[in-house]
């Protein structure tokens, strides 16, 4: 987790810890599944979280007593959705401790927030000759847009590279910069490796050259405290579903000077202020961004699970998850033939690995007849397959619900692996 302090002696559980997962893990009705018979070891969060039952109410609450449009409607249900649906906004405001409200945009999630950015800032911008610079460890999301746009303009894509322990090489980050960089696109933390970036390095750096600078924040929003101001970064994106809300919504923000000054992304109800035959006025921001009916539902979810995270306290979580992170090395580590792929002493506690000899596939199937849930495959991440040498990793990634205990069966699931894979 989000934490540099190390509380915990890796090969010990810690005794009495102040954190009770157990009451946390009655939040989380999935988690008292059975799979083929086990008991559930969900261990493929940063591919999307478990919902507590309040997002999961928050949800069916709309639907059961609020279902109506918003933005649009007189009548009481629209009003109350409306205020139900901007107060969604204000929490995801003070989630990131954006300036105002209006810098929060709802979309469906990262990859959707990077698509609007590249595809309005970035289009806006970026020109014949101009560079967009990305990390080596990006996921697709953070990868394809910029493509897309550096073909359509003839720009360019530079990679910035990472060390052998996966993180990034700073000095060589910002001899990419210079005056044809016209935007820093970089992940927060890495969906593989864990590696949390220096975000705040990075922002100066480019700041200093006046380059704005995004960050892919689906996987660091879950582990780390974000403050959108204090990091002072132009654009940052959220993925509600790895934050243990719905799926389908999460959120851009935007300084509200670049948001005003950028041409909208999809066209449509809500948008504009004005439309006739002969000329569209656009609306002001947000809504500017938000054309359509949004998914509403999951907007309220996601304002739930912001509150269940601030009850909880985000840093209390990242406390604990550190310390799984630091258990899980270790044990994984003593294991024949075992190798971490992502060792950056800045990390979250998402363990990427690799067996000798045997295919992330054939691992994951074997771990699932156990009960436990990784993800194994590129994770949407195959340039940085490439970096390490490897077509796929088997990845265990763990947050606050997680238990020592299901650590130490995934152990046991890898000794069978090697017993019934050789
Ligand atoms: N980006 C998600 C992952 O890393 C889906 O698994």
């Amino acid at each position: 987790m989000a934490t540099t302090t190390r509380e915990v002696t890796p090969t010990t559980k810690p005794a009495g810890a102040a954190f009770d997962v157990a009451r946390i893990r009655r939040d989380f009705p999935i988690l008292k599944a059975k799979v083929h018979g086990k008991p559930l070891v969900y261990f493929d969060n940063a591919a999307t979280a478990q919902k507590p039952r309040q997002v999961i109410e928050a949800e069916q609450q709309f639907y059961l007593s609020l279902c109506s449009n918003v933005h649009r409607g007189v009548h009481w249900l629209s009003e109350n959705a409306t205020q139900a649906y901007e107060e969604a906004r204000a929490k995801a405001q003070h989630f990131l401790n954006a300036a105002e409200s209006r810098e929060i945009i709802f979309v469906r999630g990262t990859t959707e927030a990077i698509n609007l950015v590249a595809g309005t800032y970035g289009r806006k911008n970026v020109q014949a000759g101009d560079e967009v610079v990305i990390s080596a460890m990006e996921h697709h999301s953070n990868i394809v847009p910029w493509q897309m746009l550096c073909e359509e303009k003839g720009a360019k894509l530079r990679v910035a590279p990472i060390n052998d322990r996966g993180e990034l090489l700073l000095e060589e980050f910002e001899k990419l910069l210079g005056p044809r960089t016209k935007l820093v696109a970089v992940t927060h933390v890495s969906n593989v490796l864990g590696t949390i970036n220096p975000v705040r390095q990075i922002i100066e750096m480019a700041h200093r050259q006046s380059i704005p600078v995004l960050l892919d924040g689906a996987q660091a929003a879950v582990h780390v405290k974000v403050d959108v101001c204090a990091l002072d970064c132009d654009f940052y994106t959220v993925s509600g579903h790895k934050l243990y809300g719905p799926t389908g919504i999460g959120l851009l923000y935007g300084k509200a000077k670049l948001l005003e000054a950028m041409p909208p992304y999809h066209g449509g109800g809500d948008m504009i202020s004005s439309v006739s035959f002969e000329k569209t006025l656009y609306n002001v921001i947000p809504c500017k961004f938000e054309a359509g009916t949004p998914n509403i539902a999951g907007t309220l979810g996601l304002g739930a699970a912001i509150d269940y995270l601030d009850a909880l306290g985000l840093e209390n979580a990242a406390r604990y998850e550190h310390q799984l992170l630091m258990y899980a090395t270790d044990a994984l580590s003593r294991i024949p033939g075992l190798r971490i792929v992502g060792t950056a002493k800045e990390k979250a506690s998402v363990i990427s690995f690799v067996m000798d000899g045997l295919h992330p596939h054939d691992v994951g199937t074997v771990l699932d007849q156990e009960g436990i849930a990784v993800r194994t495959g590129h994770h949407c991440a195959q340039p940085l397959m490439d970096r390490f040498g490897v077509p796929a990793t088997t990845r265990a990634s763990l947050v606050f619900y997680n238990t020592f205990e299901e650590i130490d069966v995934l152990v046991k699931g890898l000794h069978k692996v090697r017993e019934i894979l050789g």
